[in-house]
């Protein structure tokens, strides 16, 4: 199918790479000609296993352009997938502007029936408004001629990847939601997404969009009642790896999603958690839960720095060495990344930071002024008081703690992840400190 996605952010540029890959003819629009220009030369803005080896090859392949023009895109193709940014106002509402503007744009370029799908995650309700964005945006010649208007459908189809995982999400999918209020454009989803094996959930437009909220809104619960177990742990003297491990086992609960550390970030959970409790007050309900799971996670960074400050006792002159600033593991994404508040709050008690991640460093510059960046694990860790682990890149297990221990001023580790091997590091003699480990 002829299929365009316009906004080539994460979301859209992993949907428009995926779909070419399933065999349709896919056009990625996004209104940074420079993005474009450097799109068509086979260069992805973001490091995303997989991504740009199938960029490459559907390009080659002419299944996959890119373009600068909405028109473009709306008039070559007959579904078009809207995945622009939604970010974060200031009272935590979702701002639509991008999603608006789209759909206007669609709307006065349309010349013959176009399905249009919402991509990007939405508040309830937003499917609703696209539609009639659109109606009241077709151009005049279809509005004045009730007869010869032009149809359209539009859709909600939620993305649930995840970056570090995006490419393999996508092609694996636990369920496609496909949230419709015509069968022609069920029908359409269903033949676009057939190459996929995965159970269909089809429902209205404003379940679908539900269902977005719900989903990330329950991992982020999940991730902070972990956390919360974590600090009881650490008063109780119990392990949270054990605690997850044992309640993981319970088919009804699962152990994905349970494991504490320095709290959730990206560019998803925190952004929706805020607009999903603002939409519910607006609706007039209290999501008394979801605030606490928002509280819960802000307070995992502060108990980190607490316990650095109480282990390390004076910050000021002491040097930090730190291993991984990327939000999590197999991402360059600093958005909302817990080590930007916690670096922040150590440089501002006057402790001087290095720091080493395998993809993040160039992102992460801007957002972490002040922090001598690092070539790898050795640079970063020599002469140290101690060392934080903030993100679990696979390639620090291979780390040779006894030559990282021969380097270091003080032999102190902060796990920010429960990533290391805590008896392994004690027999070495590091002082080791983890997350709900037990040991306060
Ligand atoms: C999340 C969802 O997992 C996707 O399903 C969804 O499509 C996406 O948001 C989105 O809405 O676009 P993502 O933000 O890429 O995906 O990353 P996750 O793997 O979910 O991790 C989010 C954060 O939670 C990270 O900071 C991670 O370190 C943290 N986390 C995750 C934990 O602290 N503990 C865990 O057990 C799992």
């Amino acid at each position: 199918m002829n299929i365009s996605i316009v906004g080539s952010g994460y979301v859209g540029l992993v949907t428009g790479v995926c779909l070419a890959h399933i065999g349709h003819r896919i056009i990625c629009v996004d209104n940074d000609p420079e993005k474009i220009k450097r799109l068509k030369r086979g260069e992805i803005p973001i490091f995303e296993p997989e991504l740009e080896g199938l960029l490459k090859r559907y390009f080659k392949l002419k299944k996959l352009s890119f373009t600068v023009s909405i028109k473009e895109a709306t008039q070559k193709t007959d579904v078009i997938f809207i995945a622009v940014g939604t970010p974060s106002k200031k009272n935590g509402d979702a701002d639509l502007t991008f999603v608006e503007n789209v759909a206007r744009e669609i709307a006065v370029n349309m010349n013959s029936y176009k399905l249009v799908v919402e991509k990007s995650t939405v508040p309830t309700a937003t499917g609703m408004r696209v539609q009639r964005t659109i109606a009241l945006n077709l151009p005049k010649k279809f509005q004045s001629n009730k007869k010869k208007t032009i149809a359209f459908d539009v859709a909600s189809n939620p993305e649930f990847l995840r970056e570090g995982s995006a490419v393999h999400d996508f092609m694996n999918p636990d369920r496609i939601v496909i949230g419709v209020e015509s069968k022609k454009a069920e029908d359409l989803l269903r033949e676009i997404y057939k190459p996929l094996k995965a159970p269909i959930v089809v429902t209205n437009i404003n379940s679908a969009e539900m269902i977005k909220h719900a989903s990330n809104s329950f991992l982020a619960t999940k991730i902070s009642f972990i956390n919360a177990i974590a600090q009881v742990c650490d008063r109780v003297g119990a392990d949270v790896l054990k605690v997850a491990e044992g309640m993981g086992f319970d088919k009804r609960i699962g152990r994905n999603f349970l494991d504490a550390g320095i709290g959730y970030g990206g560019s998803c959970f925190p952004k929706d958690v805020d607009a999903f409790i603002s939409l519910s007050e607006r609706s007039g309900y209290d999501f008394a839960l979801l605030k606490a799971v928002r509280n819960i996670n802000e307070h995992q960074k502060r108990s980190f720095v607490r316990l650095i400050e109480d282990k390390l006792w004076i910050i000021k002159n002491k040097t930090i060495g730190i291993l991984g600033v990327a939000f999590k593991p197999n991402t360059d994404d600093m958005r909302n990344a817990p080590s930007i508040d916690i670096i922040q709050h150590l440089q501002s008690e006057g402790a001087t930071i290095k720091a080493y991640d395998p993809q993040a460093v160039e992102k992460a510059k801007p957002c972490l002024p002040g922090v001598q960046f690092c070539k790898d694990v050795f640079s970063t860790v020599s002469d140290c008081d101690c060392l934080l682990l903030l993100t679990q890149w696979d390639e620090f297990k291979k780390v040779d703690f006894k030559k990282v221990k021969q380097v270091m001023r003080q032999t102190i580790i902060f796990d920010g992840r429960n990533f290391f091997e805590k008896e392994k590091l004690e027999a070495l003699g590091f002082e080791y400190f983890g997350i709900g480990r037990g040991k306060l």
